[in-house]
């Protein structure tokens, strides 16, 4: 089984170029593009970005050329042969983070038409028709609480969305890092009760953290008075917790890993807590999407060092002390 390992939304997917880069690349097995709004933002003063001794520190705030930028480049990457010279298409999905339920829904029934128009061309393969990632989680837009905290409307709200996307379709959320015990019980049993829900991604960055440069007395970054989403190391331990409950309490959703992934160490620890595809955020940020490549074969030449078969099998393998 070839394991898929892409970027997490966010890093290297705003703009056209980067998005070419990581669609030709060999081993990124697929591309989520930066979370969109309706129209197009410029994000939050900069420095929006921050590298920790352990991680990141991001407060960008949506910047992005809005949806219609990210549904158009994937119809052309999608139905337009030759263009890169590269004729291996890969799967897209499109991650949307409206700044209200009503631009979500507007995203949405964009998102249909052009879906609509997928499923005329003859042939099409349907295992590539993008998908949405639906966003219910960016911590970084003043004013506007994270939707996957609010957990007396959560269900209300994705009733709305669901009913929206097209039914041929499934599509996926990403989700805020959870924390306690009940709420990860609230939150599964909500999403048990979408089956075109097929997917979820645990998780998005730890929200309003700070980090402080001693020698200079100063927040790292200027939007937020230095509070950003954090990311990287910090955040590995909460990302499997949130992977693993979610693997146990979902019926038949994907499980997308997401948090502190930088090598085959890290890979394995999300797939044991039952990821059965990886997205990489911080790390790739820090480097290129060469990351791919070595991620890919460390993992397999430890899987095949240590005889442990079919990477099919490890998902969810991890066991609790007797
Ligand atoms: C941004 C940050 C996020 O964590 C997210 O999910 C979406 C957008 C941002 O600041 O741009």
């Amino acid at each position: 089984m070839c394991f898929k390992i892409g970027n997490a939304s966010g890093v290297m997917c705003q703009n056209s170029d980067d998005l070419d880069t990581l669609y030709t690349s060999s081993y990124c097995s697929f591309v989520v593009t930066k979370s969109a709004t309706l129209n197009r933002r410029d994000g939050n003063p900069e420095p929006r970005y921050a590298t920790l001794p352990n991680g990141s520190i991001n407060s960008s705030g949506l910047p992005n050329h809005g949806f219609n930028f990210y549904l158009d480049w994937a119809y052309d990457k999608l139905t337009n042969e030759n263009k890169l010279s590269f004729n291996h298409k890969k799967k897209i999905y499109l991650s949307i983070s409206g700044l209200s339920l009503d631009d979500n829904v507007s995203m949405i029934k964009s998102y249909n038409q052009m879906i609509d128009e997928l499923f005329l061309i003859e042939d099409f393969d349907i295992n590539l028709i993008p998908q949405l990632e639906i966003n219910l989680s960016c911590p970084n837009v003043i004013g506007k609480p994270q939707i996957g905290y609010d957990l007396d409307n959560l269900e209300k709200y994705i009733r709305v969305l669901d009913k929206e996307v097209d039914n041929r379709i499934t599509y996926g959320f990403k989700l805020p890092p959870y924390f306690d015990i009940s709420h990860f019980e609230i939150v599964s049993n909500i999403l048990n009760k979408f089956d075109k829900c097929s997917f979820i991604v645990c998780c998005n960055s730890l929200g309003n953290g700070l980090f402080i440069d001693i020698a200079e007395k100063e927040v790292v970054i200027k939007p937020k008075e230095g509070f950003g989403g954090i990311g990287g190391d910090y955040i590995l331990p909460t990302s499997l917790a949130n992977v693993n409950y979610f693997y146990k309490n979902l019926k038949g959703k994907e499980i997308v890993g997401c948090g502190g992934i930088k090598d085959y160490n890290t890979c394995l620890m999300h797939i044991y807590a039952g990821a059965s595809r990886l997205q990489v955020g911080t790390y790739l940020y820090e480097n290129d999407a060469e990351i791919f490549g070595s991620l890919k074969s460390d993992l397999y030449s430890y899987i095949w060092k240590n005889n442990l078969g079919d990477i099919k099998e490890l998902i969810g393998c991890v066991k609790s002390k007797n």
